[in-house]
């Protein structure tokens, strides 16, 4: 690869079991999709560090954000719009990143770091993560910083820190890796994708959310009520580790069934919305063989299983009439990657 032009994607995801409760060390069961962020550095054409953010998601055209460029300022450790009158600064991960890899780094060069991105963000698809990924890969390759694949996991997880506050590490680790992945406090094994997998259905609440304000939704009832809410974390981990073991022995049906005892629980532990419980009985009435939110819940996406294409194809079509986004994932082998 060119050093002078430098270019790495990373993949979205969808977490198929357990989240929440593997901020508290349970598992999870995660899966890398299609739509990815790809990350291209190139040298800058002042004696700057520029950042320009676009985004592309194919899924909906209209959504499509205008480009927008920053640049990196020192004074107030943040990247801040460069054209326009100063409006909000960036994504501080961007900044700490940036940061860090410049710091690292021996040689002395001014990058421009373009970020353009397939996963719509905030809606629980791992968008920030799969940011964090590309950028810190293509960065690193760009001012000739060796890094292996656990530092650069051990990085996007600081930089998730700086966005989320006390995330479990799964979204960076499956953005790293892609796959199918168990995990569980920072360790995971890779799974191996069955095909039956190949008919998870999203559909997209739209309704805007944010991952912090409900992870500390959940800390705060724990807080209060511990004996309730511990009880339902280990309940979603006891149910995960059964999940893996029918998709290890390839039983939908009861893989299905485990998915909407999931949602279930969410609802008990508090995140879930009506219109997210509406959309999973949607989709079983539609025929996936279960349904559950996806992600920090509180709006975003909702995913169900089907164990037939057509069946899948005519769910997404209905959704889709009602207002909603839908569209099937496509579950992907590829972590980060080189171009
Ligand atoms: O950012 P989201 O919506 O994909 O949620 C991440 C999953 C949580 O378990 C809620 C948080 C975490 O860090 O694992």
């Amino acid at each position: 690869m060119d050093a002078n032009r430098t270019i790495f994607s990373a993949p979205g995801k969808i977490i198929l079991f357990g989240e929440h409760s593997v901020v508290y060390g349970h598992p999870a069961i995660v899966t890398a999709i299609n739509l990815r962020t790809k990350c291209i550095v190139t040298k800058s054409s002042q004696k700057e560090v520029l950042l320009s953010i676009s985004s592309n998601y194919s899924l909906n055209a209209s959504s499509t954000r205008l480009k927008k460029k920053y640049i990196m300022n020192k004074e107030q450790k943040e990247f801040s719009e460069q054209d326009s009158n100063y409006e909000q600064p960036v994504n501080p991960a961007y900044y700490f990143i940036t940061e860090k890899v410049l710091s690292l780094s021996t040689i002395n060069k001014h990058p421009h770091i373009h970020i353009n991105s397939e996963i719509p963000p905030g809606i629980g698809l791992g968008s920030s993560a799969a940011n964090s990924v590309a950028s810190l890969a293509s960065l690193s390759a760009f001012m000739e910083l060796e890094l292996s694949m656990e530092e650069l996991n051990e990085l996007a997880f600081e930089a998730e820190k700086i966005i989320h506050g006390n995330p479990s590490g799964v979204d960076n680790t499956i953005s790293t890796y892609g796959g199918i992945q168990f995990y569980k406090e920072k360790k995971f094994s890779q799974l191996n994708i069955p095909d039956f997998l190949s008919y998870v259905v999203i559909v997209n609440s739209g309704i805007p959310r944010n991952t912090k304000t409900y992870v500390e939704k959940v800390a705060k009832s724990l807080e209060e009520d511990t004996t309730k809410y511990q009880k339902i974390l280990e309940e979603i981990g006891e149910l995960t580790a059964i999940a893996k073991s029918s998709l290890m022995e390839g039983n939908i049906s009861k893989l299905g069934n485990l998915m909407t005892q999931n949602h279930l629980l969410l609802e008990k532990l508090g995140v879930s919305l009506p219109i997210l419980t509406n959309l999973t009985n949607s989709l079983v009435q539609l025929g996936s063989l279960g349904s559950k939110l996806t992600g920090a819940g509180g709006g975003g996406c909702v995913i169900g299983l089907f164990d037939d294409y057509q069946k899948a194809n005519r769910a997404i079509e209905k959704m889709n009439s009602r207002g909603f986004q839908a569209f099937m994932s496509s579950l992907s082998e590829r972590g980060v990657q080189g171009e």
